[in-house]
């Protein structure tokens, strides 16, 4: 194990590591010399990704928690607690997509999808946030996606708000909590290998998918959770799994109005940004 001052001997709670971008985002904290605590609605998966850290050396206990719930936030937080004392960094991994016109999508799948990747940070500073300004040190790690941080996503477009509002959340947080003692990373993923689209509800059948840009790699797992760590351990507060987003945002913020208008011409054109070959998720 490498010795760091982010991860050795730190314990890390992360909500929504039974798969995907968490579950290896939690091999690699523990690699780095993180005890982890794995907090997932997917119980089974939870605990076999604490047994893939246990059998790589590592320390880990997996629970079962759903971020929907105020309750179940808090109580994972104690739970962690009681397995290995004060949480030190915590992530808000959870999020799941949909697919649909903003006209077909109901009021009902807007809150659905806010309550599943904005509220659950909220939650969680909720039972954090006092706890880490009273030590004065802390660690928070949030998920966004590229979705939120510039557009394409014309079919996701409640995630897309959730995840904008992650990004903004994220920074606000880093400028109120650094000079506190208290990191904040915000992880956006472009295209990464996943099964995120195995559960996605469809609204509009026909509706194309666009995507963040065909020119970018599908990203694995593995890449995301090194990419993130050591973005973390450089001291960054956004950290995009793929370098070309600042190329990307510097063109937005220098012409909001021509970068949409080029979308639409993309668009128009057939040119819908999808990477390929095509990924299991394009969020
Ligand atoms: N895969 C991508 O291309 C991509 C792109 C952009 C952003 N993201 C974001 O990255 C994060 C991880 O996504 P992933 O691709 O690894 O997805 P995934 O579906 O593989 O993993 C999501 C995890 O969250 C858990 N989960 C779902 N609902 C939950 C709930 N209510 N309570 C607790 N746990 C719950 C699942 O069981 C699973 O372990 C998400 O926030 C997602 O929006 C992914």
């Amino acid at each position: 194990m490498t010795s760091n001052t982010v991860f050795t001997g730190k314990t890390a709670l992360i909500y929504g590591a039974a798969l995907g971008i968490g579950r290896a985002v939690a091999q690699e904290f523990a690699r780095r010399g993180a005890r982890l605590v794995i907090a997932d609605i997917d119980r089974a998966g939870a605990e076999e990704t604490a047994t893939l850290i246990r059998s790589a050396g590592g320390e880990a206990v997996a629970l079962r928690c759903d971020v929907t719930s105020d309750a179940a936030v808090r109580e994972a937080a104690v739970a962690a607690e009681i397995a290995y004392g004060a949480v030190d960094i915590v992530m808000n991994n959870v999020g799941g997509i949909l697919h649909g016109n903003p006209q077909d999508i109901p009021i009902s799948e807007w809150q659905r999808i806010i309550d599943l990747n904005l509220m659950p940070v909220v939650r969680s500073n909720a039972v954090f946030l006092p706890k880490m300004l009273a030590r004065g040190s802390g660690f928070i790690v949030n998920t966004a996606s590229f979705a939120g941080l510039y557009p394409f996503a014309t079919t996701r477009m409640p995630y897309v708000a959730a995840k904008a509002a992650v990004v903004a959340l994220s920074e606000s947080l880093a400028l109120d909590l650094e000079p506190q003692g208290i990191r904040v990373s915000c992880l956006c993923p472009g295209p990464v290998r996943t099964n995120v689209m195995a559960g996605m509800k469809t609204w509009s059948a026909g509706a194309a998918m666009r995507g963040p840009g065909a020119m970018l790699e599908i990203k694995s797992v593995e890449d995301v959770a090194t990419t993130l760590a050591d973005g973390m351990e450089a001291g960054r507060i956004l950290i995009p799994t793929h370098e070309e987003a600042w190329d990307i945002l510097a063109r937005h913020g220098a012409d909001p109005d021509g970068f949409i208008r080029s979308k639409i011409a993309a668009f128009a054109q057939g040119d819908f940004g999808r990477p390929s070959p095509r990924p299991a998720a394009e969020s």
